[in-house]
């Protein structure tokens, strides 16, 4: 089985990625070739430090390590090491619509936060597609967030191949069942996000042990003490999830240890499970990301089998789409 998910380098990485991205990645990675890439072309599509994208690549390379990736099992890339990528996406634009990348929510989203809305913003949604598509990807592990991106991957999927003929195989995505979608700590109506979350609004994975209390502690919930997952206590339930995500516990169990207890030792106690999971992570992060040469050389051979991997299904692009050029030129 093939699997294949993308991160953006830039910005500090949180515990919704945690859950939805990084933790799946490494439990995916047992179950077949899995291909993990660090998405920095679609970081360009918003406003965006050039000096710090090199950083921040290497930064999200150590932090894939650390979260438990093997780069002798798992395939780990920097996207523009592999320029398929670029050349599939113009090539997909091609079964994309105007109206359908309209509707896109994440577009939506991210346009309203920006003055000036990029063109790749809005095409976006097709570099992503070719990402999951050059792979013969069956299985894409992400968060609900992507969920519209990976279901417009398969029409677009669906669609060349009863154009062009039959070249792409169907992914399907793989959402975590608790933690499909972190809230922020300060308003649990949104989700935690990199650049729509503020400071106290998100756990990082870098951050020490007083900051994730401080975090947890101030989380927002409500006027009760009961400790149940419902949809009008969107605090409690998401301080439930992250629980469940940091202990590996059941929601179930954790309702029945904390409910009716009062929120300060429930809140207390999701912190030191956060804390619990997260310390070894950032132990092994900083160990990494003091070795650049190391990362640097495991990501240049993961781009090698990117190339080698994804080479036969671009030239199955070109081929049905009837251009004459061949692979190398
Ligand atoms: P990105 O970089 O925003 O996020 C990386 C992963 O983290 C998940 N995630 C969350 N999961 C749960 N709760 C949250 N609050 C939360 N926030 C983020 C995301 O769902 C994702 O799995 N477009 C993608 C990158 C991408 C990609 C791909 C993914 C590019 N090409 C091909 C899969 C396949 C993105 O921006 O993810």
């Amino acid at each position: 089985m093939r699997i294949f998910s993308g991160i953006q380098p830039t910005g500090d990485k949180h515990f919704g990625n945690y859950s939805g991205g990084f933790r799946q990645y490494a439990a995916t990675q047992a179950e077949g070739e899995a291909f993990f890439c660090i998405v920095d072309l679609h970081s360009v599509t918003v406003d965006y430090h050039p000096p710090a994208l090199r950083e921040s690549s290497l930064n999200l390379a150590a932090m894939l390590f650390a979260t438990g990736l093997e780069a002798d099992r798992s395939t780990i890339f920097v996207q523009s090491h592999n320029v398929a990528h670029a050349e599939a996406a113009w090539l997909l634009s091609a079964v994309a619509s105007f109206g359908e990348l309209r509707r896109m929510t994440g577009f939506k989203e991210r346009a309203e936060q920006q003055t000036f809305v990029t063109a790749g913003l809005f095409t976006y949604p097709v570099l992503m597609a070719g990402d999951i598509l050059l792979y013969q990807t069956d299985l894409v592990p992400i968060g609900d967030d992507q969920r519209q991106h990976l279901e417009l991957a398969r029409d677009m999927a669906v669609r060349f191949n009863q154009r062009f003929g039959e070249t792409f195989k169907l992914p399907r995505g793989q959402y975590p069942a608790e933690g499909a979608r972190i809230m922020d700590l300060t308003n649990p109506e949104k989700k935690m996000g990199t650049t729509t979350s503020s400071d106290m609004g998100k756990i990082l994975l870098v951050d020490r042990p007083d900051a994730i209390r401080r975090k947890v502690m101030s989380a927002v919930t409500d006027a009760g003490r009961d400790v149940r997952r419902a949809e009008d206590k969107p605090g409690v339930t998401n301080l439930i999830d992250i629980m469940s995500v940091a202990s590996g516990r059941s929601p179930e169990s954790i309702e029945a240890e904390y409910d009716g207890q009062g929120y300060g030792r429930f809140k207390a106690a999701v912190a030191e499970a956060v804390i619990e999971c997260l310390n070894p992570i950032r132990e092994r992060y900083l160990r990494l990301r003091s070795d650049p040469v190391e990362l640097e050389k495991l990501l240049s051979q993961g781009a090698e089998k990117a190339r080698q991997v994804s080479a036969p299904t671009l030239q199955a692009m070109y081929d049905a789409m009837g251009f004459v050029r061949r692979s190398g030129g």
